[in-house]
């Protein structure tokens, strides 16, 4: 058959889309799917089943990373990998994330369908808990089997209440026994929500990123006084919760302050003992530092420590600096943007280069394998959120662009 003209079943998609997003769905349109949850493991049940259904050889590492290999016509050549995460964010969207993986799910189904056998093998895989935001860091799984971060450690991540997340992967039955470190791909393809508004506002179908931002990741722990509120003088107390607002403050002038391209956010905090009535005696809160430039972010930091230090000692709050994570940025592989933006114009779809300022287990695979990304348009620009939106018509165009770099890639001999 003439492979240029083969599309994916959109309608298809949208389905195991649909089907997807009843897992951990909210009253307001979206999913709550975090890492190693309840959810988290029916969602990953329902993707091995479909992966069963095509004859895909699947595989779960000790991270939890879910692997379905498409065998290729030569076994022996280094396959060409695509996927992304199950999990969400708290209320967040129905399509950041499992996109990356139905997509591919998809291109595998309309390869089946027609007996089309490439000469590569074709794995999809499922990262576990990219979102970070039950168990810190993000992409942690990618970042384990890319060899920059540890397994044990991993595990060893807690959640708010204590829980480890090797002890949760191993409850929802995916800690597997396949050791967690990467074997040679000969290239990975990531589809995603772009999670911006530039795709749709400048009427583009296709976003072709250069590459990720750095992520840069800290944690501050102020401590304070607790008292009675009523009798206690405004003079002299030792309120953490004013400290950390006077630094939440710098955190978002500091972008600005360092006149280059560069996002500053403070998304998590934690009061204590958290009572109308009390003094706060502790405070933890989140920084975010995002930029194309890592020696801009490091640099930006150390000026916000130093700004941080002078407020703790002004309001006479002990303060603890956690460095928690840090990841470069992830200049893309030349040759698949370039493919990309080649397979665009041969679809008809309006492609734009552009640039990810959200971060995606692509940054980690980019360290060890040639990688690229493919954008499709957020509505409005939103996401992390129950609204998140992207039109059918564009998922459907995603997974047309995805399965013709699949193709093109494992062709390659
Ligand atoms: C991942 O979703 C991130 O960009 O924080
Ligand atoms: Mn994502
Ligand atoms: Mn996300």
């Amino acid at each position: 058959m003439d492979l240029d003209k083969l599309r994916v079943n959109g309608g298809r998609l949208r389905h195991s889309l649909e089907e997807m997003a009843k897992i951990g769905a909210t009253p307001a349109g979206g999913v709550q799917r975090l890492a190693c949850s309840d959810e988290d493991g029916r969602a990953r049940d329902l993707f091995v089943s479909w992966l069963e259904e095509i004859d895909c050889t699947v595989t779960v590492d000790a991270m939890g990373n879910i692997f379905g290999r498409y065998e290729g016509a030569n076994p022996a050549l280094d396959p060409v990998l695509s996927g992304s995460h199950i999990d969400s964010q708290p209320k967040g969207g129905r399509f950041d994330g499992i996109l990356g993986v139905m997509g591919p799910l998809e291109v595998l189904r309309t390869l089946h369908e027609n007996g089309v056998r490439p000469e590569r093998p074709i794995v999809i895989v499922d990262w576990t808990n990219e979102e970070g935001s039950r168990f810190a860091p993000a992409m942690v799984a990618s970042g384990v089997w890319a060899g920059a971060l540890d397994l044990q450690w991993a595990y060893d991540r807690t959640d708010i209440n204590g829980i480890k997340q090797g002890d949760e992967l191993e409850r929802i039955g995916y800690k597997g026994s396949v050791p967690c470190e990467s074997w040679p791909v000969h290239a990975y393809y990531e589809l995603h929500i772009e999670q911006g508004p530039r795709l749709e506002a400048t009427g583009n179908i296709i976003g072709a990123p250069k590459g990720v931002l750095c992520l840069h990741w800290y944690d501050i722990h102020l401590e304070g006084q607790a008292n009675q509120v009523g009798p206690t003088p405004m003079e002299g107390r030792h309120d953490a919760l004013v400290a950390a607002a006077e630094m939440i403050v710098a955190v978002r002038a500091l972008p600005a302050s360092m006149g280059g391209n560069m996002v500053a956010t403070v998304g998590e905090i934690h009061n204590y003992p958290n009572s109308r009535n009390i003094i706060p005696d502790g405070v933890h809160f989140t920084i975010d530092i995002r930029s194309w430039d890592d020696q801009l972010a490091l640099d930006a930091f150390e000026k916000l420590r130093g700004q941080m230090l002078g407020i703790a000692e002004e309001h006479g709050c002990p303060i603890r600096i956690e460095e928690t994570w840090k990841v470069e940025h992830a200049p893309f592989d030349r040759g698949l943007v370039q493919r990309l933006l080649e397979v665009g114009r041969d679809l008809g779809y309006p492609t734009l280069r552009m640039v990810s300022g959200a971060g995606h287990d692509a940054s980690y695979v980019n360290q060890l394998a040639p990688s690229a990304m493919i954008f499709v348009p957020s509505i409005g620009g939103r996401s992390h959120v129950e609204v998140e939106e992207t039109s059918w018509e564009d998922c459907e165009a995603g997974a047309n662009a995805l399965l013709h770099c699949l193709l093109r890639s494992a062709s390659e001999g």
